[in-house]
């Protein structure tokens, strides 16, 4: 193998340089060369390529996004023709050919479950692919943490402990809506880490009286603040998630918000304390990567470039417990479901008495 490609897709998140790095710095030192694919499956289908030198990434570990660009929409064998709004075609096979022309003969691919999805079938049409999953969500089984988890976990941490401040002036309760889709893992953990006194999660359906009993029972014991963690998808029982946005040419199509403005007026209107939603949204996704998520990121690129280079693909590589493994691309989604019975997390916050909305 002479020539990589390295691409990024799907929604971006602290880390994906770290890898970048790892990929240029091992796979130059090999004597290959490295093609960065721009913008996720847009480059990859309109051949937006650029040569990518050890001079390209340096320092460039710590910065958030990702040098490269990304798309969370575009799929490449459901791709939207040109000058035919609303049709489709499969644009896999000339797209591998493109790359092929430059003498691209293995790819990295970086991205969350739909990425990694097109991946495989990109990797079943002869171009030797290794992926590296990434979502500030955690809900990918391929690896624990993902990268970009741990930063997104650390930004919301930071941002909780300022709302306390003015929350703790105002006497107030702060409602605070937190990114994830349907997986509570980052409201879990950084709504304990911060020291929320209220978890909802898209995993168990909250019951509004017994959050509005819970803001009550804080505000009478002498607190004068409380502060709410939700994640975006946490629904009331018997009520529908809170859509913001329906992106229908997206692999995941809904976008959640909304959920704390409509909570926060609940609670202030059912206790009478007043109430602040703040959502930290896309927030949560940039700045720089923590240390962490750094290392996962080198440790997870520079394991890509040695499997491809020594003529393995077909995998998605991840870390377990420390260790790096790899897993064959699987025919179906295989998510990470938060398990709220088994989780350690969750079983401290209970014990600690943080409330669920249960
Ligand atoms: O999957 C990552 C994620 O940040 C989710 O947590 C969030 O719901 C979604 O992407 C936001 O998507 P967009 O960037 O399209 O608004």
């Amino acid at each position: 193998m002479k020539k990589i490609a390295i691409m990024t897709a799907g929604g971006d998140c602290a880390g994906l340089n770290s890898v970048i790095r790892a990929v240029v710095m091992s796979a130059v030192n090999k004597g290959l060369e490295v093609v960065g694919v721009m913008d996720g499956y847009i480059g990859f289908v309109e051949r937006r390529y650029r040569n990518l030198t050890k001079n390209d990434v340096y320092d460039i570990e710590k910065e958030g996004g990702t040098i490269l660009g990304s798309s969370n929409k575009e799929c490449p064998f459901h791709y939207p023709k040109k000058d035919k709004k609303g049709e489709y075609e499969d644009r896999v096979k000339d797209s591998i050919e493109g790359l092929r022309e430059i003498g691209v003969e293995g790819m990295i691919i970086i991205g969350g479950d739909g990425t990694l999805d097109s991946a495989r079938v990109i990797n079943e049409a002869g171009m030797p692919v290794i992926g590296i999953p990434k979502t500030i969500d955690n809900d990918m089984s391929a690896s624990e943490p993902t990268i970009g988890f741990q930063t997104a976990v650390e930004n919301s941490v930071q941002a909780i402990r300022k709302l306390k401040s003015t929350a703790y002036s105002h006497r107030r309760v702060i409602v605070v809506e937190m990114m994830g889709r349907t997986s509570g893992y980052l409201t879990l953990y950084a709504g304990f880490a911060a020291g929320a006194d209220i978890i909802l999660l898209p995993e168990q359906d909250y019951d509004l009286d017994v959050v509005c009993n819970e803001v009550k029972k804080i505000m009478e014991s002498g607190k004068r603040y409380v502060i709410v963690a939700a994640a975006e998808a946490c629904k009331e029982k018997g009520k529908k998630e809170t859509i913001a946005r329906i992106v229908s040419d997206s692999f995941e199509q809904k976008r959640y918000g909304g959920i704390a403005a409509k909570l926060s007026a609940q609670i202030e209107e059912r206790t009478g304390y007043e109430s602040r939603p703040m959502v930290l949204g896309h927030l949560q996704r940039g700045g720089e990567a923590c240390t962490s998520d750094i290392l996962l990121g080198a440790r997870l690129g520079n394991y890509a470039v040695n499997l491809l280079y020594d003529n393995r693909s077909g995998y998605i590589v991840g870390a377990k417990e420390s260790a790096l493994v790899k897993i064959r691309f699987p025919k179906n989604r295989e998510p990470r479901i938060l398990d709220l019975e088994d989780n350690d997390i969750c079983r401290a916050a209970r014990d600690m008495g943080i409330n669920f909305g249960v």
